[in-house]
């Protein structure tokens, strides 16, 4: 490999721990426990991993541990910080004993099934602390959920004498770690099953899991980026740039780094939900802010947009969710026809007669990225939407015909920019590094005290580190009943945008002014050495939930 001078001083970096994890652990439980939602479905498919405490850890003696055999997976898109975990996990194994080992399996959750894997020793591990990316041993998104898989899997950790599998991954894929851990421990099969909170969507958190990693330094690298992007629009005066965010489906990303750099225009989707708006409506409130802009000659400006906002205008979630549905019965039939004129009719003539005139409005291009392949989950694969490109077409229409009324006298060019895989292998931030580092660690303990169908969880993260408290979090707490393909599901309750939440409010506190008036912030980049007010600092979202 060959390394940056940055990456070369990176590497000695140490991050940052709670104290509980500073030398021997004592576990403290806590009362039983309940799922979100659903207690008794819950109940029923989890009676083994259901009700368990929560843990948390507290300084106490170091005590012989008999040495273990872990693999750990990497699921899903990456997210800063991955290196870290598997640097904690490893860090941590070792302080256990040093017999322990760590096997990682090979290219996410596919690997444990297909037996695909590398032990990882030192000299590996050292050469990925404090970087971004997963590369050490790679990710996907196969899903894990067919007992067939889970005895596989089963077969191939008694062949390594592997009895822990910790599986790094959002909400589906947590969810999916629950089902194995109760699969394992009704069996009483000897594999414990720990999860660990990663997306940069900012979307697996509640009350136990304050935030998931890797969002903390994708929101750092976008706000860099667009305060850039706002500093020569200020500059040329002669651009609106229309800015996607990552984030599948809540707006937790472009609410953070709207905080962060203050632009003129913020959509946010659980909001457009919220007061079912149209299509028509978003465009309109951004081209009223456009044309007012242009009364004081501001012919120049920035919007961010939410990565999943179609799926949260109430029209077109209902047809994406036809389109869903349709698809996954009809793939083949579609496949088999040439064109996308063709495919786009044969589609919008067996739907219903709402969601014909909702598909048929959009622009094609718009419409042909709305029948790709699902995602392994059933989810639209919302990053290919080019919505950034249809709003700017569609509020130019619209300032056409304002034009024409006499209700815009300025002018319009349009700039569209997504921002999504910039961000997700980025080198952690130092709040990454160090919580990243301390979950992997938890990982290890939750592992050396016998639990399964628990979560790491590090609380407490705007304090300074040392006060920090590590522990773990059973994973059917944060489970509700869902419909997925037509079925109920227990999955993990998605955490959206609050919109009474602290974060939420602030932009609508300042949103109007940093719309008409140029208020822009310039983060810049991420800073890894320096004071520890600019270095060490999280998101305003933890900021603000917190305070
Ligand atoms: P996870 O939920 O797996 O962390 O992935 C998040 C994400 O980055 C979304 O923001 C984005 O929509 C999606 O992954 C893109 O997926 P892919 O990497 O498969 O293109």
């Amino acid at each position: 490999m060959i390394k940056s001078p940055l990456q070369i001083a990176r590497e000695s970096y140490v991050p940052k721990v709670p104290s509980s994890l500073q030398g021997g652990v004592k576990i403290v439980e806590g009362k039983a426990t309940e799922s979100v939602a659903d207690q008794a479905d819950i109940n029923k498919i989890f009676p083994n991993t259901y009700g368990m405490p929560v843990l948390s850890f507290e300084p106490g003696e170091a005590k012989a541990n008999e040495a273990k055999n872990v693999g750990v997976i990497l699921s899903g898109g990456q997210a800063p910080g991955g290196h870290n975990v598997i640097s904690g996990i490893y860090d941590g194994l070792k302080k256990l004993n040093k017999d322990s080992k760590l096997y990682g399996f090979l290219g996410g959750p596919g690997g444990l099934v297909d037996n695909q894997y590398i032990e990882l020793t030192a000299d590996i591990v050292d050469h990925y602390r404090n970087t971004g990316g997963f590369d050490i041993i790679g990710s996907g998104r196969t899903k894990l959920e067919e007992e067939e898989q889970f005895e596989q899997a089963l077969v191939n950790c008694k062949e390594l004498n592997i009895s822990a599998i910790v599986i790094i991954g959002g909400d589906d894929s947590n969810t999916n770690a629950c089902v194995l851990a109760e699969y394992y421990k009704a069996k009483d099969a000897g594999v414990q099953v720990i999860g660990v909170p990663k997306t940069i969507d900012g979307d697996l958190k509640n009350e136990m899991i304050e935030t998931s990693f890797g969002f903390d330094t994708a929101c750092k690298v976008y706000s860099e980026l667009i305060g850039n992007i706002q500093r020569d629009a200020n500059s040329a005066k002669k651009y609106w740039h229309f800015i996607k965010l990552m984030g599948r489906s809540a707006s937790h990303i472009g609410l953070e780094c709207a905080l962060q750099t203050q632009p003129n225009i913020t959509i946010v989707s659980e909001e457009v939900e919220a007061k079912q708006q149209t299509l028509d409506d978003v465009v309109s409130y951004i081209a009223n802010i456009v044309a007012k802009r242009a009364e004081n000659g501001d012919n120049f400006g920035t919007v961010l947009i939410p990565e999943g906002l179609v799926e949260f205008i109430p029209a077109m979630k209902k047809l994406i969710a036809e389109l869903n549905d349709f698809l996954a019965h009809n793939e083949a039939e579609v496949n088999a026809l040439e064109g996308n004129k063709e495919k786009r009719e044969f589609v919008a003539e067996r739907i219903s007669d709402e969601s014909r005139s909702v598909f048929t409005s959009l622009p094609n291009s718009i419409a042909n990225q709305l029948m790709l392949d699902r995602d392994p989950h059933g989810n639209v694969q919302v990053s290919l939407i080019e919505t950034e490109k249809m709003l700017i077409d569609m509020v130019k229409a619209k300032l056409k015909k304002m034009k024409k009324a006499g209700e815009f006298k300025g002018k319009f060019k349009g700039q569209p920019h997504f921002f999504g895989y910039e961000g997700r292998c980025a080198a952690p931030s130092n709040f990454d590094a160090d919580y990243c580092y301390s979950l992997g660690n938890t990982a290890s303990m939750l592992i050396g005290e016998g639990k399964t169908g628990y979560m790491a969880s590090v609380r407490n993260l705007t304090a300074p580190s040392t006060e920090w408290i590590a522990g773990g979090v059973p994973v059917t707490m944060m489970m509700n009943m869902e419909k997925r393909h037509g079925e109920m599901k227990p999955v993990i309750q998605k955490a959206l945008v609050q919109l009474n939440g602290a974060p939420f409010k602030k932009l609508v506190e300042s949103r109007e002014e940093w719309a008409i008036n140029t208020n822009y912030v310039y983060p810049g980049p991420i800073q890894y050495f320096g004071p520890s007010e600019v270095c060490d600092i999280t998101t305003k979202t933890l900021k603000y939930e917190q305070e």
